[in-house]
């Protein structure tokens, strides 16, 4: 069956000239189906360039807008549209408006992982793998406002030095891991290298070597001569470092490391809506412009 399915979405990607692009935390069979497997900035990078018609998004809904906004000439789908991103859905274009009317000098650094009103209403987006870099950007004298990721935003204020307000959001996948959790671990595998990504909280990213994007720990792995790890991501990337690194050894940091919103694309769904071109994303032309800009803005500093 699932063999038929694999043929199916092969042969339409050809009669359409579609690109099939997913994110690390796509289930397996899905990131080994598609053209373009990568964290956010490197699947924003491939959207903005790649000359294929259609655009089949294996991710949650932000990431599919974003390719909408940098590529708007392209018709993009998603297998699943109610594949959304809770932390996005913390913060709407309105609340953002009035919070920037209370800090009229301030500039706005928005994660990627945010509505396209919100970036349209932002200065900079970011990624988790060039967030240093964007906020190092701001001028010195400016105040930075963060959405939507306070924990993202804590780290970066501790890894820049930068005094940053940040709003209130968090992942429910990452922030659910704990502390304890990460000590239990390191007692079980004291050999172990701790990977977590900065959308963990900033007790667990204080127990961790490093903080990274999903990218940023597939290259940490690929350059260290460590050969064991344990990460604090979800679990879709193991299925990357496993493939890409079968002599290292990964310990997942948290039981049940999920993003449910991710694994709502299947096999299934993604053969749908190569047949029937439904779920498309759109971005209305004036917001789009104003997003663009601030997704163009990252794109030409990292
Ligand atoms: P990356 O940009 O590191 O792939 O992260 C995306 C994301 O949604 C993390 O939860
Ligand atoms: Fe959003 Fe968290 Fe899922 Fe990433 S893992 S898409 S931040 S809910």
């Amino acid at each position: 069956m699932s063999d038929n399915l694999v043929e199916f979405i092969k042969k339409r990607k050809e009669e359409l000239n579609a690109v099939i692009m997913a994110h690390f935390y796509q289930r397996p069979e899905i990131q080994d189906l598609a053209d373009m497997v990568g964290d956010s900035l490197q699947l924003a990078r491939y959207a903005a360039n790649t000359d294929a018609s259609v655009i089949v998004f294996c991710g949650v809904n932000f990431m599919a807008e974003s390719a909408k906004i940098l590529s708007p000439e392209k018709l993009v789908i998603m297998p699943e549209p109610e594949a959304g991103c809770p932390m996005a859905d913390m913060i709407t274009g309105e609340e953002l408006r009035e919070w920037k009317k209370a800090h009229p000098r301030a500039q706005v650094v928005c994660y990627v992982n945010s509505s396209a009103e919100v970036k349209a209403e932002s200065d900079i987006c970011c990624t988790s793998s060039n967030a240093i870099q964007v906020v190092n950007s701001i001028p010195s004298d400016c105040q930075i406002l963060f959405v939507p990721d306070q924990n993202l935003g804590h780290f970066l204020a501790r890894k820049t030095g930068r005094q940053i307000e940040c709003w209130p959001g968090y992942c429910p996948t990452h922030h659910n891991v704990t502390a304890e959790e990460i000590r239990e671990q390191k007692a079980r595998h004291p050999e172990a290298i701790v990977l977590v990504h900065p959308e963990c909280r900033p007790e667990v990213i204080d127990l961790a070597d490093e903080a990274l994007s999903t990218g940023g720990i597939l290259k940490y792995v690929e350059k260290s001569p460590a050969r064991e790890f344990i990460i604090g991501t979800e679990m879709g990337l193991l299925h990357q470092l496993q493939t890409r690194f079968p002599d290292k050894v990964f310990h997942i940091a948290h039981e049940e490391f999920i993003c449910p919103n991710m694994k709502l694309n299947t096999l299934e769904n993604l053969a749908r809506v190569m047949d029937t071109l439904e779920n498309r994303i759109e971005v209305p032309e004036d917001v789009r412009v104003r997003a663009y800009r601030s997704l163009e803005r990252m794109l030409n500093i990292s």
